[in-house]
C-alpha cells in the first residue's frame, strides 16, 4: 500500500505523522514545491520510527511527482492557509490553481489513486478536484464533515462531562463557518439522545462553538489549525486502506441525495477500498432540510467563482 499527502505544512506533515504512526502503508511520499520542507519532514518523522516502533518508509519529495508513482491513496492539504479574521472563502483564488495542477500531476503518476481533498474552501476544491479530473465520483472525498463532526463531538463532551469517544454526531453541509449543521437532534450518547441532558442554551451554544470551531483556533493560533485536520485526514486513509467501511460526513458530489445536484457537499459516507461507497439518508426534518439547502446554495455561488479564474 502506497499513500502520498501534497502539502508538508502543518496540516499535511500532521496527517503523515498519524498515517505513518498507525502503520496504514508501507511506503508513504510527502511532497512539497518548497525546497528541501517535505525531505526534511520526511527525514525527521523517520527518526521517530525507533522511538515510536513504526516501519512505515517516509519519503520526502521537492516537487517530483515521479516519487508518488503507484499511489493508492493521496490526500491534498496544499495551498495557503487562512490567517485570522480570514474565511475560508477567501482562499479560492490561490488554491485553485494549486488543487487543479496538484491533480494533473498526481492523476498523471497514480490514475487510480483514490483522493482526499483537504485545502480549502473545501467544498469547492472537492468539487473543482472533480470535474477538472473527470475522475469517477467516489474516488474525490472532501475531510470537512469528518473533522467538524469531531469538533462537534469534542464541545458535546464538555457539555455532558462524558468522553467524547461515547458520542455519536454528524456535521453535515458546507465546510464554513455559516454553512456547516451540526446535526444536534440526532446526537446520541451511548445511543440516548443527547438533547435529554442539554438545556436549549447548551444546545445552541453547542452548535454555535461547532461552526466557529476552526475560526476560534485560527485567533488563538495565528493561523488553521493542523492536528484534528490531519487527524481526520489520516482517519479517512485507514478506513480505505483497512477497507472499515466506517460512516464519517464527507463532502462527495451529489446527485439527487439530500435534494441536491451538481454540488460536492458533506453527507453521512460509508468510506472503504473504493473511496466512498455509499450515502446515507439521515432523513433530515424540514429546518434540518432548508439549513442545508441554504448551505448548497452558498456552497454553490463559491463553486461558480470557479468559473472566472
Ligand atoms: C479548519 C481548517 C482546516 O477547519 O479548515 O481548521
Amino acid at each position: 500500500m502506497k499513500v502520498t499527502v501534497v502539502g508538508a505544512g502543518a496540516v499535511g506533515a500532521t496527517c503523515a505523522d498519524n498515517i505513518a504512526r498507525k502503520e496504514l502503508c508501507n511506503e508513504l511520499v510527502l511532497l512539497d514545491i518548497k525546497e528541501g520542507l517535505a525531505e526534511g519532514k520526511a527525514q525527521d518523522m523517520m527518526q521517530t520510527a525507533t522511538l515510536l516502533g513504526f516501519d512505515t518508509k517516509i519519503t520526502g519529495s521537492t516537487n517530483d511527482y515521479a516519487k508518488t508513482a503507484g499511489s493508492d491513496v493521496v490526500v491534498i492539504t496544499s495551498g495557503i492557509p487562512r490567517k485570522p479574521g480570514m474565511t475560508r472563502e477567501e482562499l479560492i483564488g490561490t488554491n485553485a490553481g494549486i488543487v487543479k495542477t496538484v491533480c494533473e500531476n498526481i492523476l498523471k503518476h497514480s490514475p487510480n489513486a483514490i483522493i482526499i481533498v483537504i485545502s480549502n474552501p473545501m467544498d469547492t476544491m472537492t468539487y473543482l478536484a472533480l470535474t477538472s479530473t473527470g475522475l469517477p465520483k467516489n474516488r474525490i472525498i472532501g475531510m470537512g464533515g469528518t473533522l467538524d463532526s469531531s469538533r462537534f463531538k469534542y464541545q458535546l463532551s464538555q457539555h455532558l462531562g462524558c468522553s467524547p469517544a461515547d458520542l455519536n454526531a454528524v456535521v453535515v453541509g458546507g465546510h464554513g463557518d455559516t454553512t456547516m449543521i451540526p446535526l444536534i437532534r440526532l446526537a446520541t450518547w451511548n445511543s440516548a439522545p443527547v438533547t435529554n441532558f442539554l438545556s436549549a442554551e447548551q444546545q445552541e451554544k453547542i452548535v454555535k462553538d461547532t461552526m466557529v470551531g476552526g475560526a476560534t483556533l485560527t485567533a488563538l493560533i495565528g493561523t488553521s489549525a493542523w492536528y484534528a485536520p490531519g487527524a481526520a485526514g489520516a482517519a479517512l486513509v485507514e478506513s480505505i486502506v483497512r477497507d472499515e467501511k466506517k460512516l464519517f460526513t464527507c463532502c462527495v458530489s451529489l446527485n439527487g441525495e439530500y435534494g441536491q445536484k451538481d454540488i460536492c457537499l458533506g453527507v453521512p459516507v460509508i468510506i472503504g477500498k473504493n473511496g466512498w461507497e455509499k450515502i446515507l439518508d439521515f432523513k433530515l426534518n424540514d429546518t434540518e432540510q432548508a439549513a442545508f439547502n441554504k448551505s448548497a446554495d452558498a456552497v454553490r455561488s463559491m463553486n461558480d467563482v470557479l468559473k472566472s479564474l
